[in-house]
């Protein structure tokens, strides 16, 4: 791993860093494919989003960018991008002025085994996702819900584990968006209660808009998801990954999955 602190190679994280204590702070996943971060500026606006939200100070995505060409390497690496509010004293509230702190890093990607692209093996997670508008969306640093429900499995058998939120509606995997074929059309959770608005949902969903069927958001129940003629992950390093099977059940693949891969690659 390759890792930059405020720019410095080698650099530490203060213990008192406010992500640290508090997951006071946000990331970014991004996929760096043919030297090129995949979706860089839907990246940046997104972790922008979630500075506004957490009333950080503005952002300097030149930088950030700047950093983020420096530290990536080979044709096909991850960077991982953390901003946080800084160090502070002891205590929730938010230091005035407030500063951020960056954490650059990037890691060897391998490509991933050829039994990946069958599709995924999933299951429902007992742990649910607590409600917040506030933080709805926001790919912020508090994701022990997430780190919970991916401990309920370690058997080999289970690649992914879908979500539910506190009221039962289903939300999201553990790490990637969920997309279901009904009646002919793609449909996606609303994001407007908790969950993480992924940078591939986004293109996904743009990519449907072009070919002229618009995703759809609403609220989904889990008999919406059992009942999907297909099932579809999306995240920023997977792009989108077809279900194959749910809880057992085999789930046929759907062809615009190969389609939107193929579009994937030529972006
Ligand atoms: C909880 C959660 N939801 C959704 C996503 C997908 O987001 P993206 O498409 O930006 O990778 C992730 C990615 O890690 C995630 O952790």
């Amino acid at each position: 791993m390759h890792v930059l602190v405020d720019g410095l190679q080698g650099g530490q994280v203060d213990p008192l860093d406010r992500g640290l204590n508090y997951g006071d702070g946000l990331f970014e996943t991004i996929a760096v494919l043919d030297g090129r971060p995949r979706f860089l500026d839907w990246h940046l606006e997104r972790l922008a989003g979630g500075a506004g939200r957490l009333g950080f100070p503005a952002l300097d995505a030149a930088l950030l960018r700047r950093e983020i060409a420096a530290i990536t390497f080979g044709a096909r690496c991850i960077v991982k991008l953390i901003v946080t509010r800084g160090s502070g004293p002891r205590g929730y509230r938010p230091p005035r002025p407030a500063s951020t702190r960056r954490i650059v890093a990037a890691w060897d990607w391998p490509a991933p085994p050829a039994s990946a692209a069958a599709g995924a093996r999933v299951g429902w997670c007992r742990m649910r996702l607590g409600r917040n508008p506030a933080l709805a969306g926001v790919k912020h640093l508090n994701r022990l819900e997430q780190v919970l429900a991916r401990a309920e499995w370690d058997d080999g058998v289970m690649d992914e584990g879908l979500m539910c939120d506190e009221g039962g509606s289903v939300i999201s995997a553990t790490q990637a968006n969920l997309f279901a074929k009904l009646a002919g059309r793609w449909v996606t959770p609303r994001l407007d209660q908790c969950g993480v608005a992924g940078v591939m949902r986004r293109a996904f969903c743009a990519w449907q808009a072009e070919q002229g069927s618009p995703v759809e958001e609403r609220v989904l129940a889990r008999a919406d998801i059992e009942s999907a003629s297909a099932l579809l992950l999306t995240n920023a390093l997977a792009g989108a990954w077809p279900v194959r099977e749910l809880e057992g059940r085999p789930v046929p693949v759907d062809g615009d999955c190969g389609e939107f891969s193929a579009w994937l690659a030529r972006v």
